[in-house]
């Protein structure tokens, strides 16, 4: 099964709190951008954010220029539900982190959080390729 079809499915067949990686808030991560003095106007992006609920936290602090990026389109359309009419003020990527075209320089925080241990050999790398 490839990577895409994988995701795919675990989010089309699970609520968003029925996966071992939920979190009701991303604490450490919200904590993070803030220590750092991250301003409300920095660019963000949150690559492989899946239905994660760290993009609706950033937008309740203010947080305005705000990415996600993520393989599975039924991620984000849970993420995408959740936030309702705030939903539009974030922009959705549905793309592989891989081979994403992102614009050199737009983001002055790039955030993942349990993604990129995913991708850590030329076969696992290869094989996140369509
Ligand atoms: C374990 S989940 C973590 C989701 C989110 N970061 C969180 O903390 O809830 C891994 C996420 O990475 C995404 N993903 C895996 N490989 C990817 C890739 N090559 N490009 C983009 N997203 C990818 C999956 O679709 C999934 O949403």
């Amino acid at each position: 099964m490839q990577p895409k079809d994988h995701w795919e499915k675990v989010y089309s067949t699970k609520a968003a709190d029925e996966v071992s990686w939920f979190q009701e808030h991303a604490e450490l991560s919200l904590k993070l951008i803030r220590d750092a003095d991250v301003p409300s106007t920095a660019s963000i992006i949150d690559v492989g954010g899946g239905a994660s609920t760290l993009v609706d936290d950033l937008l309740a602090n203010g947080y305005r220029n705000l990415t996600v990026l993520d393989l599975s389109a039924a991620a984000l359309a849970t993420a995408k539900t959740r936030l309702g009419s705030n939903a539009a003020s974030v922009r959705w990527l549905e793309a592989n982190v891989i081979e994403a075209a992102l614009p050199e320089r737009s983001f002055d925080v790039w955030h993942d959080r349990a993604v990129f241990h995913f991708l850590t050999s030329e076969r696992t790398l290869s094989a996140a390729r369509p």
